[in-house]
């Protein structure tokens, strides 16, 4: 899979994208990401690719003009499958999205600053929008950087256990189960006799039980579209 990223502020992305479990899908070859910045494509040599907005009102908006050339430049190069705005008013962001776009071959990501950007581009080049939650951050960068996790984990080949992130929390609607590692006891609190027992069959309907408890539990909202 490729993705492409547009930015104001590549650094903010660069080093969630480098290391870990991201590191070894880019290094494996499984998963493209490249960062662009959207200067490269400024009105002019001050490297201006933000205005003040029409009627009045604090804080700056980014210009058409620098976006409409550098989404018509990097879509020269590469067909996208989603021109994706990263903005709080989208559709929030969930692990069902996630496996959506992990099926995708190519994908270009929009980060907004400031006030965001020119309604004329959202109209005439983004086909998705997407919130990573009811909150507002500086930038779109971060966002990003957290659906390009969520999505590149996905695609086959990078988790050593490929099972893995079909266990993950929200897989099925419920959250993940507890889990334990050595030692047995510590300081006194015990791990459940039951993953001590070996038996493959109760341990899984034991986790099975844990994540549902866990879900009606903590979410009641997934327990309930989970049945
Ligand atoms: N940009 C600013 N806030 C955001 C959010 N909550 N989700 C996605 N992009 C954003």
């Amino acid at each position: 899979m490729r993705i492409d990223i547009l930015t104001v502020v590549p650094e903010l992305l660069e080093s969630p994208l480098s290391h870990s479990i991201m590191k070894r899908a880019r290094t494996k070859g499984l998963l493209e990401v490249n960062i662009h910045h959207l200067r490269d494509w400024a009105v002019n040599e001050y490297g201006q690719v933000d205005d003040y907005q029409y009627g009045g009102g604090a804080g700056m908006v980014m210009m058409p003009e620098p976006l409409a050339n550098a989404i018509e430049a990097l879509s020269a190069k590469t067909r996208y499958d989603e021109i994706i705005y990263m903005t709080p008013d989208g559709p929030p962001f969930n692990q069902s999205t996630a496996n959506q776009l992990s099926l995708k071959e190519n994908l270009l990501i929009i980060c907004g600053h400031y006030k965001g950007i020119d309604e004329r581009i959202r109209q005439h080049f983004i086909t998705m929008d997407i919130s990573i939650g009811d909150y507002v951050l500086s930038g779109g960068e971060l966002a990003a950087a957290v659906v390009v996790d969520a999505v590149g984990r996905l695609l086959p080949g990078v988790l050593n256990d490929e099972t893995s992130a079909l266990f993950d929390s929200f897989q099925d609607n419920l959250l993940a189960p507890p889990v334990y590692t050595r030692p047995a006891d510590f300081r006194g609190l015990k791990v459940p006799d039951i993953l001590l027992s070996g038996d493959p069959r109760k341990i899984e309907e034991w986790r099975h039980d844990q994540s549902v408890q866990r879900t009606a539990d903590r979410r009641p909202d997934l327990h309930q579209s989970s049945d």
